[in-house]
């Protein structure tokens, strides 16, 4: 059964498996940043396990409270949908909405990897993260698509998401945590 865990280096090479069927203009939804410091992983450097290591626990610290950020960036739990060692896709929650965050960006982001996709398990996922956005004080959340995403748009009705409005070229729907 795929469960939400927090980075860990036992997906290691399911992950970079993933990014593999990614193309390149893609690579952002791997998700291999972090803020506390701000730093950004490759594909390659990602291989390497110490980098790799490092890369796990630097998302792990952008969740900590007291991790310092940058202006406008908020602190964020990054959570990792796997089966066993297979890594299927992630997910993060950002604790506050800032105002870019509040008209656009919403309070959880998610992404299923290519071959896992059209399995249900985006909107698993999505369920099984929002006790966790509670826990974060998060009442409800703002869960946002683009509009021609129907596969999001479908995983946040699933969820119960109420449509708000559309600002831009996004969707925006609130889906109660509780
Ligand atoms: C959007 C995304 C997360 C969906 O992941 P997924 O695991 O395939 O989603 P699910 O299997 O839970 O499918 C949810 C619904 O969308 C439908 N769906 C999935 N992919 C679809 C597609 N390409 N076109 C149309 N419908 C699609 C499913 O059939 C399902 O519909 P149903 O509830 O009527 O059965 C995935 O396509 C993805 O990672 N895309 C790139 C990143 C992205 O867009 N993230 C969302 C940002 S808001």
């Amino acid at each position: 059964m795929p469960e939400l865990v927090v980075p860990t280096t036992a997906v290691h090479r399911s992950f970079l498996d993933a990014w593999d069927e990614l193309d390149e203009s893609e690579d952002r939804w791997m998700g291999a940043h972090a803020h506390s410091p701000d730093e950004s992983w490759t594909r390659s450097q990602a291989a390497d396990p110490a980098e790799f290591a490092r890369m796990v626990a630097a998302i792990r610290r952008d969740a900590h409270p007291a991790a310092p950020m940058p202006p406008d960036i908020v602190h964020q739990t990054v959570l990792w949908w796997v089966d066993g060692d297979e890594w299927l896709g992630r997910l993060s929650i950002r604790h506050v909405l800032n105002r870019f965050l509040l008209e656009i960006g919403g309070h959880i982001g998610y992404v299923v990897r290519p071959s896992a996709r059209r399995r249900g398990h985006a909107t698993a996922m999505l369920a099984a993260s929002l006790p966790v956005a509670a826990g974060l004080g998060i009442e409800r959340a703002l869960v946002t698509c683009d509009t021609d995403n129907v596969a999001s748009r479908k995983v946040i009705q699933a969820c119960g998401g109420v449509f708000e409005d559309q600002r831009d070229n996004k969707l925006r729907f609130w889906v109660p945590t509780t």
